[in-house]
């Protein structure tokens, strides 16, 4: 994945653990490049070894730091050059995800080498509605989980998101369903 990611990761330790823990981690995760570099690829295991590292390192199970790192990709796409997106990609959070595919389509004019995941939405008739996530990579369902509930943040909302189906037991994608509500005293 581009670097971008794995920076936003680091961004994310630094920032909630300090200097040292992220300098612990990186070590843990066996990378040695004193930096990363935004727009260069790296192989997804560095991707994958540094959320391994930090579980380790912190004592949390890999599936809250990715839900945690999916929330905070968003504040980072959002603060580091990427705000026109979420401006321009939806009124709200269902419209969003429904132009999720067409904001990946358009990044890989600054991203060529991008390996996007693609995202469709369907109504439920309690208000509610179901996202299917295709990925070619693995076990990032926790990731979507945080960013669901993040990008609903950027909406002054809440999301309440549950796991309708998964590929972890057999479907072949994976499948939430999102019920929004609005944040309440903000
Ligand atoms: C402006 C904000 C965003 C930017 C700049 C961005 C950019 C990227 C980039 C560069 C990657 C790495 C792909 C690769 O290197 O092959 C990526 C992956 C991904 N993006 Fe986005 N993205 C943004 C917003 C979102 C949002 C809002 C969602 C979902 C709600 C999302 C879902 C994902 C997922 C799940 C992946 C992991 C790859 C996979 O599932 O296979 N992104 N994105």
């Amino acid at each position: 994945m581009y670097g971008l990611v794995n920076l936003a990761v680091e961004d994310l330790v630094r920032r909630q653990f300090g200097d040292e823990v992220w300098a612990r981690i990186k070590a843990h995760a066996g990378v040695t490049a004193p930096e990363f570099n935004r727009m260069q690829t790296y192989a997804d295991s560095v991707t994958y070894q540094l959320v391994g590292a930090a579980s380790a390192e912190l004592g949390a199970p890999a599936a809250d730091i990715l839900r945690t790192f999916g929330r905070h990709w968003i504040t980072y796409a959002r603060d580091h050059g990427y705000a026109h997106i979420f401006k321009l990609a939806g009124r709200d959070l269902k419209q969003f995800v429904r132009n999720l595919d067409n904001m990946h389509t358009r990044l890989g004019a600054t991203f060529p080498d991008m390996d996007a995941p693609s995202f469709s939405v369907e109504d439920n008739a309690d208000g509610s509605f179901d996202v299917h996530y295709y990925s070619s990579r693995p076990g990032l369902q926790p990731f979507v989980v945080g960013l669901l509930e993040g990008l609903a943040l950027e909406f002054d909302c809440e999301a309440a998101v549950s796991i309708r189906d998964s590929r972890a037991s057999g479907a072949d994608h994976d499948v939430f369903t999102v019920a929004v509500s609005p944040l309440v005293g903000r």
